[in-house]
C-alpha cells in the first residue's frame, strides 16, 4: 500500500443501497469534526469530464461487449484516481469513493461472468497498489434496494433493469470479497435496510478511528 496522509474509503453494495446519501451525510459529519472530507464516485467523479463521458458511454449502451465494459471501467477508474482520488489524500483530506475496484469484481466478475483472475490482474495494474484503507458493502435485499430506487425516482441505469438473479448475485458476491481477499484488506458489512442516519453514524465512528490511528502512527 502506497503511503499518503489521508484515508482512502469506498462504499461499496448493489443498487439502491444508500450509498450516496450515506457518503454526503458521512461528509457532514466528519467536516463537523474538522476532518476535511471529499466524496466522489465511480465511474466518473462529476467534475472530470473525460472520466465522465466514459460514464456516459457505459451507461448509453446495454449491447456493449463485457471486457469493452470492463475496460472502459477501468479507464475511468484509472484517470480518477490519478487526477482526484490521489492528490486529495496526498493533500491530507478522507476520500470516501461511491464504488472502486470492488465493483468491478462483482458486476462484471461474477454477475456478468469475466474470469476474477483476469480482473483481479487489471484492476492491480490500473490502481498500482493504492487499495482502499477501509471499505464499507452496504447489504441489502434487492427488494428492497430497488423499491428504494423506483419509490426515489432516481431514474433506472441499465444495471438496475437487470433482473433479481442477477441482482442477488452481486449481493452474493459482496459477501464472498473478503472470503477471497489476498491483500490483508478491511471490510465492513452494513446492514443496510436500517435507518440511514444510524448508518452514516456508524460510519463516521469507523472513520473516525481510523483516521486518528493513522494521524499518531505518522506523529
Ligand atoms: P450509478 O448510477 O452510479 O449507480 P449506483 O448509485 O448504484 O452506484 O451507476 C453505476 C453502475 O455501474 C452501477 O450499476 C454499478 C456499475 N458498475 C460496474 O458494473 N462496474 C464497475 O466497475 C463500477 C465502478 C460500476
Amino acid at each position: 500500500m502506497k503511503e499518503y496522509k489521508g484515508l482512502f474509503v469506498t462504499f461499496e453494495g448493489g443498487e439502491g443501497a444508500g450509498k450516496t446519501t450515506a457518503s454526503l451525510l458521512v461528509k457532514k459529519i466528519l467536516e463537523n469534526n474538522n476532518m476535511p472530507t471529499l466524496v466522489t464516485r465511480e465511474p466518473g467523479g462529476t467534475d472530470l469530464k473525460f472520466a465522465e463521458d466514459i460514464r456516459k458511454t457505459i451507461m448509453k449502451y446495454s449491447d456493449i461487449d463485457p471486457m469493452t465494459e470492463l475496460l472502459l471501467f477501468e479507464s475511468s477508474r484509472r484517470e480518477h484516481l490519478i487526477k482526484k482520488v490521489l492528490p486529495n489524500l496526498e493533500s491530507g483530506k478522507i476520500v470516501i469513493s461511491d464504488r472502486f475496484i470492488d465493483s468491478t469484481v462483482v458486476y462484471q466478475g461474477i454477475a456478468k461472468g469475466i474470469p476474477l483472475e483476469d480482473i483481479q490482474i487489471i484492476n492491480e495494474i490500473v490502481i498500482d497498489k493504492n487499495y482502499p484503507d477501509i471499505t464499507f458493502i452496504f447489504d441489502v435485499d434487492p427488494e428492497i434496494g430497488l423499491g428504494r430506487i423506483k419509490k426515489n425516482n432516481r431514474g433506472m441505469n441499465k444495471f438496475d433493469k437487470y433482473n433479481f438473479e442477477f441482482h442477488n448475485k452481486i449481493r452474493q458476491g459482496y459477501w464472498n470479497l473478503k472470503d477471497n481477499d489476498k491483500n490483508n484488506r478491511k471490510f465492513i458489512l452494513l446492514d443496510a435496510s436500517r435507518d440511514i442516519n444510524t448508518i452514516a453514524e456508524e460510519i463516521s465512528m469507523e472513520i473516525k478511528k481510523s483516521y486518528e490511528t493513522k494521524i499518531n502512527k505518522k506523529s
